[in-house]
């Protein structure tokens, strides 16, 4: 009875609820979680030493962060989803350069404005990572430049895996042979033989039939379990005025740093939902000196769900926005900036401009009809 009923739930995981099942499956698995959090209690000044260090650890699950160090060292590959907050010092500029390995820089905090205030900046950025990529944050080695923190905790560093290298072998493994054992394959041919002596060979052929396709229709799903993409954009934007109707293009990028399911396409700019459910998005833009920066993440045709906004007349600085969106096959998501004159957005190579987008949970589906459902075209959402 004990085997029999570990065998239905083997095959209650073929079926629809694969994908949802495979993700909880991975989050329960403690060897494939890895994730830190910490924060800078004092203040740095540019230097020779510019790796930015820490001495609050808030998280650290798997023990891949060394504060003292500064250094994230990557011990499971995969998709890596990273975050930075930090303080501005009072007459001093900012910049702060996210860095993987020894050399390779892939975003940037920054804020050229030796004003008086303090305040913070913020950046974020997915990054696929190999076993023993570093990655850490770099103050600018000059003095003109410093970052600020105190017991308030202006200086933060985050980052968690979000898609282990491993999961689909992970999910196919698990779910083929949930519970394999050669006693277990034993039963299924006894059964087998009862079927066989009970009914005849069709009814028989009809229930293999059945189980392909299950089968089949789960490792249509396989590979469509994740999404996740994370780009980057290295020139700046500048709105003109147009003559004829105004064309509400999407923000294009140039690097694409994780693109796991080729939703986003990049040229384009636009990520297409293949995956129902609930996505996390973040953007990071930078600002250009005497132009109002404008930008809004969009869905489909041209429904805003969250905006940055600065049209103050200061020198470079960098806004950062996020949202949570749940969406249905076919919906579209991109950023827009302002395309008239006087709005602009800056980037250079350090990458000022990024856009990050994953899936946080796949929907259940109710019924199998539920899927079939949703089909809006494609072409009907675009901007
Ligand atoms: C991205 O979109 C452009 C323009 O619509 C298209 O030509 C190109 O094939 C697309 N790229 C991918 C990888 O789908």
């Amino acid at each position: 009875m004990l085997l029999h009923a570990s065998m239905l739930l083997g095959f209650l995981c073929l079926g629809h609820t694969s994908t949802a099942w495979g993700f909880a499956r991975l989050l329960d698995n403690t060897e494939l979680r890895s994730a830190f959090s910490v924060s800078r209690t004092n203040s740095m000044e540019g230097g020779p030493k510019m790796t930015v260090t820490f001495d609050t650890v808030y998280v650290n699950i798997g023990g891949d962060f060394d504060a003292k160090a500064g250094l994230f060292r990557c011990r499971i590959p995969g998709a890596y989803y990273f975050s930075f907050t930090v303080g501005k010092f009072p007459h001093k500029d900012l910049s702060v350069m996210l860095m993987k390995n020894r050399n390779e820089v892939q975003a940037i905090v920054y804020e050229e404005n030796a004003g008086e205030e303090r305040k913070v900046q913020s950046q974020s950025v997915m990054l696929q990572l190999e076993f023993g990529d570093t990655v850490w944050l770099r103050l600018h080695g000059d003095p003109r430049y410093a970052l600020y923190s105190n017991t308030g905790h202006y200086t933060t560093f985050n980052g968690y895996l979000i898609y282990p290298d491993t999961y689909s072998y992970q999910t196919h493994h698990h779910q083929h042979h949930p519970t394999y054992n050669p006693q277990q394959e034993d039963l299924q041919l006894q059964n087998t033989e009862q079927i066989k002596s009970k009914a005849g060979n069709s009814e028989k052929e009809e229930l293999h039939r059945e189980e392909e396709e299950e089968v089949q229709e789960y490792d249509d799903e396989e590979d469509d379990g994740r999404s996740a993409f994370s780009v980057g954009r290295t020139q700046s934007i500048l709105g003109v005025n147009q003559v004829g109707m105004l064309q509400h293009r999407p923000i294009s990028f140039d690097t694409a740093f994780v693109n796991i399911g080729e939703d986003f396409n990049v040229t384009e700019g636009v990520f297409t939902c293949r995956v129902p459910g609930a996505y996390y998005f973040s953007f990071n833009v930078g600002k250009l000196p005497q132009k109002t920066l404008s930008v809004k993440l969009m869905k489909n045709r041209l429904e805003v769900q969250a905006m940055i906004y600065d049209d103050s007349q200061g020198e470079k600085a960098l806004q950062s926005q996020s949202v949570m969106l749940a969406l249905k096959p076919g919906d579209i998501v991109w950023l827009y900036s302002h395309q008239r004159d006087g709005f602009g957005a800056y980037s250079n190579h350090a990458k000022y401009i990024t856009f990050t987008g994953f899936l946080v949970y796949p929907d259940i589906p109710q019924s199998p009809s539920a899927a079939v459902t949703t089909s809006q075209s494609y072409s009907a959402k675009r901007p």
